[in-house]
Parts: structure tokens; C-alpha cells; sequence
């Protein structure tokens, strides 16, 4: 059994320093979306990798076709089982750069949080396992299983290049089970455990019409003009009752389960409230379903980004020469984006207007994942959230992808643990990320424990 008094002393005398290293991290820039960063990626693999170095356990670099991934494990446990924790350094792009209060790349404490991009989303949480297997070791422990450790720099833009990687590292990442801290609580004072994320299939839509931008006076009447043909292809995907309309979107959607839909229904949550979170006016989406619902266990249809035509000041009389669009398609289990990319590609052949050319990019996709709750591990996983957060945690589902997951459950047979740290308020993907400076620690405390807890 090991010595929790002694392993909390550390922690209780470590949090300075645990403070500092999650500073430096967010000082890194390491956004993979962005091609003018790929040094900032790499300084950030090479901390984490320090910090594994640091620690004492054996790591190395595992280099792709992009940013490295790093790969760290503390020696085998015979009889005992093998834990993956899988995080990510790399952050989404921080734009609008003017919204944020404190400069993305400075970490600020304000109000008992730390603000910057990658606060929550990764670096914040994926850390906490790091401090928490390096409590462990600087306190002399013997560790009950082997951690391992995949921290790469890709996951917010499809993660490429662990999935080409990824049959090569079957035996190197083999585990009983992989967790991950990059997703949330309940709500704040309510942790939580995740069974279940929706997958997601990524593309850009690009509508061609006359070969340069043409005087929309001179010319207007005579042509269709890309930009409404995008608009009118986009609003043709959705219809009124929130309804997808690919032809066969639905075929592999698997209906709710009437246990899940009641144990949702048993969750404090006010349609009221989360409106005015959000700061809309109203809560809207597929018809006969809850707002949970709809947001944990239904696939929905987003636009992210539009481009083309006139964005300066003032105006500009054109008929843009093309327009184009981001959009994704949140997909729940068994949905495959292969099977998406195509019906989409059906689609648009079916309803591109006269006049105008569709391209469509396929840009990333990954499936969505739904674990059995009640699985070996759980109630491990429940002892240590409870003892780090101090409340039991409540059992969810959660709309976000880590579009990796599903691949590495299938290739490796093994089970996986999502234990979110984050709040739903946080801002992750958007200006003035945060993450609670409390749930920080509460997460290394929580982590702290799961190394013993998942082994017994
Ligand atoms: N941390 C999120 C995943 C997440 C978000 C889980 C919300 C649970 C709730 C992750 O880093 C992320 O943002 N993933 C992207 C993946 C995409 C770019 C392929 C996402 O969900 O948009
Ligand atoms: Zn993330």
C-alpha cells in the first residue's frame, strides 16, 4: 500500500513548482495548426520530454511525418496491469487575438485560475499525471503498475501522424488501459467520469465560379455567385428540425438508451442557465431530444469558418470568383467519417446549383467512442476522483472528439478512462482559456491515487 501521507506532504510542499512547470509549458507556443510554429512544437515535445528525463523514467522522441510524439514508461510490474495515460502539448490557433484580456502565450492568475491557450486543453491537465507519477518516484514509492506515457502534438488538428505511427507502436503502447485528462467535470464541485465522446469528420468546401471577381453591376443577374451557392449548399445540410440531410447519415446512428436517457434526466441541468452561459437567447437544436442529448449522444452539423469575397472596410461591389467553408460533422457511435466523407461528396453532387463547382477537402476525421461504464477499471477510477476532488464523481458522456481514441481501444484491446479536469466554462478553444488553479491540484491529487487504486 503506498504512503498517501507522505506522497500529499510532497504535493502540499510541491505546489509552487508544479505551478511554475505548468507556466513554462503554457509559455510555449506550440499551435500545430500553425506552420510558422513548428519550433515552438518542438520545444514543447522536448519539455516534456525533460520532464519525463527529470523524473527518472525512460523516454524518448517518436518522430512522424509533423510534430514529435513523446513516449515515456516506468519499468513493468509483474501480475500487475499496465496504465497509457494519453495527453497532448499542441493548442488550437488563438485568434481573435484583440478578445484576449492577458496575451495568450503569458499565463496569468486571475480569480484563482491560470489564463492561456492550453490551460485546460491540454497542458493543464495532462500534466497532473505527470506531477503525480513524479510525486510517486521523488518519494521513493514502488510504483503497484507501469505507467506509460503518449503525449503528442497533434490532437487538435486530427492527430496524422499517431494514427499512421500507430500499428508500429502496438507493442510499445500495449496496456490494460489508457487514461486521459483532456475533457470535464460535471460542473464546478461535481467531477466527473466520461464513457463516451463523439468522433467527428472535418472538411473545407470550396465553390468555384467565374475565373476572377467580377463587377457585381456589370455582371450581377448574369452568373450565380459562389458565396450564396455556399450558403444555399450549407442550409440545404440542416433542416428546420435540426435533421442532417445526407442520404443515410442516420442508417448507423445508434438509438439512446432509455437507462442513459433516465440517468441523464437525474443531472441538475437548467436550459435556462446554460443559455445564459452561453450568452444566447435561446437553446435550439434536433427536435425530441434534450439539450444533454443532443450535445453528448446525437450527431449535429457545424460550419466553423467562411471565407471568400470582400471582408475589408466598407464596401466592395463583387461577385467573389469562389467561396469557401469549414464545416465538420460531429458523429456518435457507429458512425464511420469515411462513410460521411462520402455521403457528403453525394450530396453536394446532388445539390451544388448551376453555375458553380464544388470541391470537397476531406481534412481529418476520427470516430467517436462509448466505453461500458461499468468496466474493470471504474471503480478505481471513482475511489481516486473522489479522494482528489473530494465528491464522488457522476458518470457522462461529453460532445468533444480525441479522434485517436477509437483507434488506439481497437488496435490495443484495452479499456479507457476519460477523467476530465476541465469546467465547461473554461474557454477552451476560444479567447481567454482558463483553467481552476484548484482542479489542478485536485487533479495531480486525484492522479496521485490512481496508480494504486487502478492496480487493486
Ligand atoms: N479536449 C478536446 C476534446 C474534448 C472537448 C473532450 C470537449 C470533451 C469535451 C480536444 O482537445 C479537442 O478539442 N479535440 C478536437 C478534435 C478535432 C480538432 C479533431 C475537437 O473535439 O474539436
Ligand atoms: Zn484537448
Amino acid at each position: 500500500m503506498a504512503d498517501f501521507s507522505s506522497l500529499d506532504r510532497y504535493l502540499e510542499q510541491n505546489r509552487q513548482g508544479h505551478l511554475n512547470e505548468l507556466l513554462e509549458l503554457l509559455r510555449i507556443e506550440s499551435v500545430s495548426a500553425d506552420p510558422t510554429k513548428a519550433s515552438a512544437m518542438s520545444q514543447a515535445a522536448i519539455w516534456v520530454k525533460n520532464r519525463f528525463v527529470q523524473m527518472g523514467l525512460e523516454c524518448e522522441l517518436i518522430e512522424g511525418n509533423g510534430p514529435s510524439m513523446v513516449y515515456a514508461e516506468s519499468p513493468k510490474v509483474p501480475g500487475a496491469p499496465t496504465v497509457l495515460v494519453y495527453g497532448h502539448y499542441d493548442v488550437q490557433p488563438c485568434d481573435p487575438l484583440d478578445l484576449w484580456k492577458t496575451p495568450p502565450f503569458e499565463p496569468t492568475i486571475r480569480d484563482g485560475n491560470i489564463y492561456a491557450r492550453g490551460a485546460t486543453d491540454d497542458k493543464g491537465q495532462m500534466l497532473t499525471h505527470v506531477q503525480s507519477l513524479a510525486a510517486w518516484m521523488a518519494t521513493s514509492q514502488k510504483l503497484p503498475l507501469q505507467v506509460k506515457f503518449l503525449i503528442e502534438g497533434e490532437e487538435e488538428k486530427g492527430s496524422e501522424v499517431l494514427g499512421h505511427a500507430l500499428p508500429g507502436l502496438k507493442e510499445k503502447l500495449a496496456c490494460d488501459v489508457i487514461v486521459i485528462s483532456d475533457s470535464s467535470q460535471y460542473g464546478p464541485g461535481q467531477p466527473a467520469i466520461t464513457y463516451g465522446l463523439r468522433g467527428i469528420a472535418y472538411f473545407e468546401l470550396r465553390v468555384y465560379g467565374p475565373k476572377a471577381d467580377l463587377h457585381s453591376g456589370s455582371f450581377g443577374g448574369a452568373v450565380t455567385n459562389p458565396a450564396l451557392a455556399l450558403a444555399r449548399l450549407l442550409t440545404e445540410m440542416k433542416n428546420a428540425d435540426g435533421k442532417i440531410q445526407l442520404e443515410g447519415f442516420y442508417d448507423s446512428v445508434k438509438p439512446l438508451q432509455e437507462s442513459e436517457r433516465e440517468m441523464w434526466k437525474c443531472l441538475d441541468f437548467s436550459d435556462e442557465a446554460f443559455a445564459k452561459q452561453l450568452g444566447v437567447t435561446e437553446l435550439t437544436g434536433e427536435q425530441g431530444f434534450t439539450t444533454l442529448e443532443r450535445r453528448w449522444a446525437r450527431p449535429t452539423f457545424d460550419v466553423h469558418g467562411l471565407m471568400g469575397g470582400y471582408q475589408g472596410e466598407g464596401g466592395k461591389t463583387i461577385i467573389p470568383s469562389w467561396a469557401g467553408a469549414k464545416i465538420s460533422f460531429r458523429l456518435v457511435p457507429d458512425q464511420d467519417p469515411a462513410t460521411v466523407a462520402k455521403q457528403l461528396q453525394d450530396f453536394v453532387s446532388k445539390h451544388t446549383p448551376r453555375g458553380v463547382t464544388v470541391e470537397v477537402i476531406d481534412l481529418h476525421g476520427g470516430c467517436g467512442v462509448v466505453v461500458d461504464p461499468n468496466s474493470r477499471f471504474m471503480g478505481g477510477a471513482r475511489k481516486a476522483v473522489e479522494e482528489g476532488f473530494g465528491k464522488a464523481p457522476v458518470l457522462i458522456r461529453e460532445g468533444g472528439s480525441i479522434p485517436i481514441v477509437a483507434e488506439m481501444v481497437a488496435l490495443l484491446g484495452c479499456d479507457v478512462l476519460l477523467m476530465g479536469w476541465g469546467l465547461d466554462d473554461d474557454g477552451a478553444h476560444s479567447p481567454n482559456e482558463k483553467f481552476c488553479l484548484e482542479d489542478y491540484y485536485r487533479g495531480i491529487r486525484a492522479s496521485s491515487r490512481l496508480w494504486e487504486y487502478l492496480a487493486s
